[in-house]
């Protein structure tokens, strides 16, 4: 898990650029198309609180992904959005692995296709 040692905003940075870089990914955009952005948010900050903390999380990934069709495909390029990101910011290279591997601990519960 990533400390915050005073470094909120850091997170913050890290949290926009994943979902510019998400929105801006033609390949991605569709699944957000119809999504409110008061979701949108709730869903980026659930995003990456859940993979901070290992996976666990006070949702239902399986239930808020079910119908949604997202494949290993997407699933894959969300989390390389998620390390690009991390990385970006100046996340250190062992903690932004840890975090990629946590999201990634969660494919099972995303992915349905
Ligand atoms: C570790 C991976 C993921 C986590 C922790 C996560 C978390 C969540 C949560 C908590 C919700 C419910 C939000 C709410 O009820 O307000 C949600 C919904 C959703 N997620 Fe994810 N998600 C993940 C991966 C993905 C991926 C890979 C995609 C698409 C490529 C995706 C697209 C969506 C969409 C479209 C919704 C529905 C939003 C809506 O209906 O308003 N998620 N996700």
């Amino acid at each position: 898990m990533v400390q915050p040692t005073g470094s909120a905003s850091l997170l913050d940075t890290a949290v926009a650029r994943f979902y510019d870089l998400v929105l801006d990914d033609p390949r991605l955009a569709h699944w957000f198309s119809d999504v409110d952005m008061t979701r949108l948010r709730r869903h980026q900050a659930e995003f990456l609180g859940t993979a901070l903390d290992g996976g666990a999380s006070r949702y239902d990934l399986r239930r808020a992904h079910a119908g949604l069709g997202i494949d290993d495909a997407a699933f894959d390029r969300v989390v390389e959005h998620l390390g690009a990101a991390l990385a970006a910011v100046g996340i250190e290279d062992g903690h932004r692995r840890d975090i990629q591997q946590a999201a990634a601990g969660l494919r099972d519960q995303v992915v349905e296709a």
